[in-house]
């Protein structure tokens, strides 16, 4: 089976694994799939480069911060990039977005990147992202609440979200794209990627609905009593984007490393 980082096309191909599975004939996308209804995902951010180039997602989860995947910011220069949040058509002004600048990215430092030596898995895939001056919190541009660490999300139905692409050979969404998509646990994922499963990953998987590149560091939310949570943060999954489980970075495993970077970051 072929893996591939979920992100922009200079780290394709990023590598393939020993085993070969049939290529599946129908492609899917995050959506498999629907147009989010404009602002109910008022946490996704995108990340772009300067040109206004979208290459990751990302989620807010403090007026100064925004999570998203390591690998997004592998080889990135901070001053480089910007956020964006209010964002649902990428080609639209809407008057809702608000743009802003990076002051600081926080690499998970157990983060080991796509090598060999690891066995290609992506480890701890998580990014911290410090805005320079923090965003207006409003009905468009709201936090996600982290998820409970005493519950696992697995065999749930959740949400992911994101401007990735729509399908192997199509281009990215300008409208945010929505889907429903089950969590499996990680006995399941394993069925397919074997060893390439950690219990820091957390799989989701729909017959006809994958997240694709593009949608790499968008958000993972699923319904808990007060509303939804950040369950996960999209790193990776088949580099056709085809019928198999997607593979998040778990938030609840990464709990504490999160609220040390931004319990202590001078703002709070
Ligand atoms: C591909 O998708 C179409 C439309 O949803 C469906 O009719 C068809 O059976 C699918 N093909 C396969 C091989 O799953
Ligand atoms: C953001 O950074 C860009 C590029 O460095 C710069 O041109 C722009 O003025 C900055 N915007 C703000 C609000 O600081
Ligand atoms: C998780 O469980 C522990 C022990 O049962 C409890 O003290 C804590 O409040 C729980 N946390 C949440 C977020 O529910």
């Amino acid at each position: 089976m072929q893996i591939i980082i979920l992100c922009f096309f200079h780290l394709l191909p990023a590598f393939i694994a020993a085993d070969n599975y049939e290529k599946d004939v129908n492609k899917s996308r995050i959506s498999g799939g629907a147009s989010a209804y404009p602002y109910d995902f008022p946490w996704q951010a995108s990340i772009q480069y300067q040109t206004g180039y979208h290459f990751c997602g990302g989620a807010l989860i403090d007026a100064y911060w925004v999570l998203t995947a390591a690998h997004c910011m592998e080889n990135q220069q901070a001053n480089e990039l910007r956020v964006v949040l209010g964002e649902h058509s990428l080609s639209v002004i809407e008057d809702t977005e608000q743009y802003r600048n990076i002051s600081r990215i926080v690499i998970n430092p157990f983060f080991n990147g796509a090598r060999p030596e690891f066995n290609y898995y992506l480890p701890y895939d998580l990014a911290l992202l410090e805005l320079k001056t923090p965003v207006d919190l409003n009905y468009v541009v709201k936090p996600i609440p982290l998820a409970d660490p005493n519950q696992s999300y697995s065999k749930r139905v959740c949400v992911v979200t994101g401007w990735g692409k729509t399908g192997v050979n199509a281009d990215g969404a300008d409208i945010l794209q929505m889907a429903e998509i089950n969590t499996l646990d990680n006995y399941a994922c394993r069925y397919t990627w074997r060893y390439y499963i950690y219990y820091g990953n957390i799989c989701v998987y729909k017959y006809g609905v994958t997240p694709c590149q593009g949608d790499s560091g968008g958000p993972l939310v699923c319904l808990d009593t007060n509303g939804y949570v950040l369950a996960g943060i999209s790193s990776w999954g088949d580099i056709d984007c085809g019928d198999h489980p997607s593979i998040y970075t778990r938030i609840t495993e990464n709990l504490a490393w999160i609220h040390d970077v931004i319990d202590n970051d001078g703002h709070h």
